[in-house]
């Protein structure tokens, strides 16, 4: 501070919502600067004065007791809280600090039930949580440090803890402007930009991102407020998780240092130490819980869009990509199935649907169909779901029932909220956190009947933001359905119009809401017990948890739930698509980003509507997202109603390579499978970026033009138009000995020199794909489907180090039915391990194959082929065994191309 000021790269927003002046600001107590400086617009002129927050005292061991200190600021959000508490536990190695009002004995806390397992770290390091500032008048604040010492990963000195009913938050400075997370939104770069500052709204909306415009801080369909910060040069990570459910917001600003401000609740920090950034995905999952293991056959390529008009539009795309050769598992209908946008319902057009599914199933391919939450209120399904005690969002007891309601026989006497979505009627809104379970149970039951006439395999939940369409509005624009209107003004409008609204609403503009596309905020959820205003967020979550148990019922299998909408520990029950993109090579480039961001969010099955889902892509775009979509864990090609047919088979050259790419996906699907199965055991991430693996290496912490599968694997798609080449960066490692050998074309088993390289990339070739020495990869001859390529032998790729490292190699695989549910929890997979043992003699060389877990019974193909990359000898097979047994083989293949 000097005199009184704040360097302008260090500021506390007073004013954090639209239209600060001076006089606005100094009413409230805060600092103006009239020194607006054009070169950096988005510093706050409006400042927190830094005497702002508490002071603290020691409490009951281990806590502190803050008082409200003197300030010059006056919240005009609400009363400050007289008393706050704060306490700090560990679980395993996580650390845990919370603040709550001691007045408030009933503060909200979301109600989802994460497992907070204690995490495990491979550093001696422990988070330590220090209160620097206990028993005097200054302004408490804490730091957190490892044990030994390094930089503050936590200094609330910063300033600028507020804690009322309605606006909480805390500030902190950063070690390092190398952060990465906090979603859901479009990041034009996966790590932030602290050039600026930057406030990213977090409250789920059904917004479709922007990828074009200079930077798009809007919130989309879910929430995570978890970040991974890279400290310093020695690439030590740790992260950090607010477990929160209202609407709230982050400010990255220049210090570097962050403002995390939410509108309910209270602060329930989590501080992961790493060390490496994997690690710290560990330790987040173990905490939230890890993700879910999805079917085999949804690892295949999966064929959707919005808008086929009959069975036979579904018949003809299916045959069109099967008869050009490309590999095909996943067969999707969107809404246009249902009878008028009704779930559980099938429409005539459609009438062929059950027969078609079964056909499907004899040629080994899958069903997923989209159910969305809205239900509609005069048909059979909604009617059950009274009859059965299930539970819809509702108005609060003591709020007077629309006249909507008495539209309809069923409603007329209910206090359900009714909304606007897909169908031509009101749709009431299922309450997933409804602890009676009578609305799960509605609602598996519905899924179980309808499953018995069509036998989809697969759940894609929608619109579960929940998006509601009109809210507010002179008319919903859809079907001359009347609009929600929820109470902006007048005594009842504490929740739909708080003081503070953050920039969830403050982005969009004027007349828009909290409320906006999603239903009022003073909506009672979990039976009458929560406020809509603090569980909106959880509304995808607790559909996806009931959906995944309905899935399972209703099949008896493990398939796979969708979901748009998602929230910290989702994972568990979900996978989750990007939403609603558009056919643009800026969308191409930032879903790189979205997949890695989901990986650090615990929902590592995820993938971007390929082609793009808004408007028509070019033939050369839909090539190259067909082969750079190859590469996500969930690999659909989906396309918005009322445009023409994007799926690959349209163009011949489009089919060519998305042909060629899935075919090599196929080829190496028993990898991908087994970093999912490592995922769901251990939290892992499934697709990560360089720095993951490379954190010392700083070139590392700025790419996101390329991303690995696990540790091994590494892609480098064609994000750019016209390109007949691709660059990339091949990390050499903490020791300079990392090899790394192109698998994909003419340069196979060819060691790529370290460092920054350009690829040839033209549109007929494949995009680069690198393994990495010191792995061994489990594959499959691949097939057109992923049921008949999973029974072809295994072959396993060997790829060692050579001269420049020499030393082993090691593999995994997890094996299972793929479908059986549940499964990896209850041990019912094998496992096998490999090593390789490297020998500067022909006959010294060590491949030992090791069975750790076998399950009787499981059919389990041979093992057929090897091929062994940077071992300069042809090596002799006498030395390989299973089990300790000598291996009979029939040896493959053997590449070396020269000294490294
Ligand atoms: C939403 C979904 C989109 C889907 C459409 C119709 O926009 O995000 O994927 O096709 O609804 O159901």
């Amino acid at each position: 501070a000097i005199n009184g000021q704040v360097n302008p790269s260090t500021r506390i927003d007073c004013y954090p919502q639209p239209g600060s002046n001076q006089q606005n600001c100094q009413s409230r107590g805060c600092i103006w600067d009239s020194n607006f400086d054009s070169s950096n617009p988005t510093v706050p002129l409006c400042y927190l004065p830094t005497d702002t927050g508490y002071t603290g005292a020691n409490g009951a061991p281990g806590t502190y007791i803050l008082t409200k200190k003197a300030s010059s600021f006056v919240n005009p959000y609400g009363a400050d809280s007289d008393h706050v508490i704060v306490s700090s536990q560990s679980i395993g190695k996580t650390l845990n600090v919370r603040f709550v009002d001691q007045s408030f004995t009933n503060r909200y806390e979301p109600p989802i039930g994460i497992p907070k397992n204690p995490s495990t770290s491979s550093s001696n390091d422990v988070l330590q949580f220090n209160p620097n500032s206990v028993g005097t008048q200054d302004p408490f604040y804490f730091t957190v440090t490892r044990s030994n010492n390094g930089p503050n990963l936590w200094d609330t000195s910063i300033g600028g803890l507020v804690f009322s009913d309605k606006f909480i938050q805390i500030a902190t400075h950063l070690p390092s402007k190398n952060v990465y997370g906090f979603g859901e939104a479009i990041h034009p770069s996966i790590r932030h930009d602290f050039s600026r500052y930057t406030t990213w709204a977090m409250f789920a909306r059904d917004e479709a991102p922007d990828s074009a415009s200079a930077l798009d801080t809007k919130n989309l369909y879910g929430v995570h407020p978890f970040y991974i910060c890279v400290e310093s040069e020695d690439g030590k990570a740790h992260g950090v998780f607010i477990l929160n459910s209202n609407a709230q917001e982050v400010t990255t600003g220049m210090a570097p240092h962050l403002v995390y401000r939410t509108i309910g609740g209270m602060l329930d920090l989590y501080f992961f130490p790493g060390p490496t950034p994997e690690e710290v995905v560990n330790q987040y999952l173990a905490l939230i819980g890890t993700p879910m293991l999805p079917a085999y056959w949804s690892l295949g390529f999966q064929l959707c869009r919005w808008g086929y008009q009959s069975l036979q539009d579904i018949q003809a795309a299916v045959n069109r990509t099967q008869a050009a050769g490309i590999p095909l598992d996943v067969v999707f209908s969107d809404i246009d199935y249902m009878n008028h946008d009704e779930d559980f319902t099938t429409g005539s057009a459609f009438a062929g649907l059950s027969q078609y599914v079964d056909q499907l199933h004899t040629q080994g391919l899958h069903v997923t169909l989209i159910f969305d939450p809205a239900i509609e209120v005069d048909y059979d399904t909604f009617q059950r779901g009274l009859t059965q005690g299930a539970r819809f969002i509702e108005w609060p007891a003591s709020y007077p029932v629309p006249s909507t309601n008495s539209l309809y026989p069923l409603t007329a006497n209910t206090k359900i909220m009714l909304g606007a979505v897909w169908p031509d009627r009101h749709t009431a809104f299922p309450d997933f956190l409804d602890e009676t379970g009578a609305t799960d149970q509605w609602w598996a039951g519905e899924f179980s009947t309808y499953h018995s006439k069509v036998k989809f395999d697969g759940i894609w939940i929608d619109m579960n933001e929940p998006s509601n369409f009109g809210t507010n509005q002179a008319s919903t624009g859809h079907e001359g359905i009347a609009p929600l209107a929820c109470p902006l003004t007048g005594s009842n409008n504490a929740l739909d119009s708080p003081p503070f609204q953050t920039q969830a609403v403050y982005l969009f503009g004027n007349g828009n809401y909290l409320s906006t596309k999603t239903l009022c905020m003073l909506g009672k959820t979990g039976g009458g017990s929560y406020d809509f205003y603090d569980t909106k967020n959880l509304y995808g979550w607790s559909e996806a948890r009931a959906t995944k148990k309905a899935l399972n019922t209703a099949t008896g299998k493990r398939g796979v739930v969708i979901s748009r909408s998602t929230f910290p520990s989702a994972g568990r029950y979900t996978g989750h698509w990007l939403g609603d993109n558009t056919a643009r090579w800026e969308d191409l480039r930032t879903s790189v980003i979205g997949a890695m961001e989901f990986n650090f969010f615990g929902i590592p099955y995820v993938g971007s509507d390929i082609c793009g889902f808004i408007g028509i892509p070019t033939m050369e775009l839909c090539l190259r997202w067909q082969q750079m979509g190859a590469f996500h864990p969930f690999s659909r090609n989906h396309n918005i109603a009322g445009t023409p047919p994007q799926d690959p088979a349209v163009w011949p050259l489009v089919a060519a390579a998305a042909k060629k790419a899935l075919l090599f996906r196929y080829h190496y699907l028993p990898y991908l499978y087994s970093l999912h199965y490592d995922a769901t055991l251990y939290g892992h991430t499934v697709l990560r970026p360089l720095f993951f693996e490379f954190p010392s290496d700083s070139a590392t912490l700025t790419l996101d033009k390329q991303f690995l599968w696990g540790s091994a694997f590494l892609i480098t798609p064609v994000l750019s138009e016209g390109a007949e080449s691709v660059d990339g960066y091949f990390p050499s490692g903490a020791n300079n000995n990392e090899v790394w050998y192109s698998i994909y074309d003419y340069n196979y088993a060819q060691a790529t020199p370290p460092g920054p390289n350009q690829l040839p990339a033209p549109v007929t070739s494949m995009i680069p794909v690198h393994v990495r020495g010191g792995y061994i990869l489990p594959r499959q001859a691949p097939a057109t489907t992923t049921t008949a390529a999973k029974t072809n032998p295994f072959e396993l790729l060997v790829a060692i180090k050579g001269a420049r490292g020499a030393g082993t190699a090691q593999g995994q695989l997890y094996w299972d039915d793929g479908e059986a549910s549940p499964s990896a929890v209850d041990g019912t997979y094998s496992y096998y391990k490999w090593n390789f043992a490297y020998s500067e003699t022909p006959m010294g060389a060590q491949l030992t194959l090791q069975r750790v877990n076998t399950v009787n019974g499981m059919p389990i193909p041979t093992l057929d082929i090897i091929e062994l990359f940077g071992y300069k000898f042809s090596p002799s097979f006498q030395s390989f065994t299973l089990d300790g047994n000598p291996l009979t083989l029939n040896m493959s293949s053997s590449f070396y191309n020269g000294p490294l």
